[in-house]
């Protein structure tokens, strides 16, 4: 019983640490400025990637401030709303892994990236759940890309039902 609660305690500590996270490397903050579109979502919780979820986010560009925190402006359904979100991830001493304040205190990574095509974010949030985000320069991206988002995602336990093609929901502040 000990040593199972050690282990539980151990996953715990483990899926929130920077270690264990994939990182990109020689990561250049200053060329993933500007325009992305999202394309895929995956989490293990998938209310919050449903209809008004917090995670079922439209991304409309990153920017990188004076003091090296990346800026995240994105949109999403609220409450049957368009609201728009800006939220600020501050450097941490690792290239490519930052700490974000959304739905909960968050550590973010650039997992994977191809400056002028496509960018693959991980996200562990501290109460136990990840998200996985495949943004593009361009509304869509290559099949191969997606093909290895879902490889992404799967090694990382999240089911093919718990991602969302955001390419295929309609855009909740467009209709203005
Ligand atoms: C960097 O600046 C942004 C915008 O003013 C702010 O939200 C963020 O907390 C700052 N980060 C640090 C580490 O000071
Ligand atoms: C989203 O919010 C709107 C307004 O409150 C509501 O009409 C709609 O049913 C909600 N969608 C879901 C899936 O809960
Ligand atoms: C970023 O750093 C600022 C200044 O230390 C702090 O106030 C803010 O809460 C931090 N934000 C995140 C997301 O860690």
């Amino acid at each position: 019983m000990k040593l199972l609660l050690l282990c539980l305690g151990l996953t715990l500590v483990c899926t929130y640490s920077e270690g264990e996270m994939e990182v990109v490397k020689n990561f250049e903050p200053s060329k993933i400025i500007g325009e992305w579109f999202t394309i895929l979502i995956a989490t293990g919780q998938k209310e919050r990637i449903e209809e008004n979820g917090t995670l079922r986010i439209f991304l409309e560009y990153i920017d990188v401030l004076k003091n090296a925190s990346l800026l995240f402006k994105f949109h999403r359904l609220d409450n049957g709303q368009c609201l728009e979100v800006s939220t600020a991830c501050n450097k941490t001493d690792q290239d490519g892994i930052y700490t974000a304040s959304y739905d909960g205190e968050n550590l973010v990574s650039i997992a994977d990236v191809k400056y002028d095509e496509y960018l693959i974010i991980l996200m562990k949030n501290k109460n136990n759940f990840q998200v996985i985000l495949l943004y593009g320069r361009q509304p869509d991206v290559r099949k191969q890309i997606k093909k290895k988002f879902m490889e992404f995602s799967d090694r990382h336990g999240i089911v093919k039902g718990n991602i969302i093609d955001m390419t295929k929901v309609e855009d909740p502040c467009l209709q203005a």
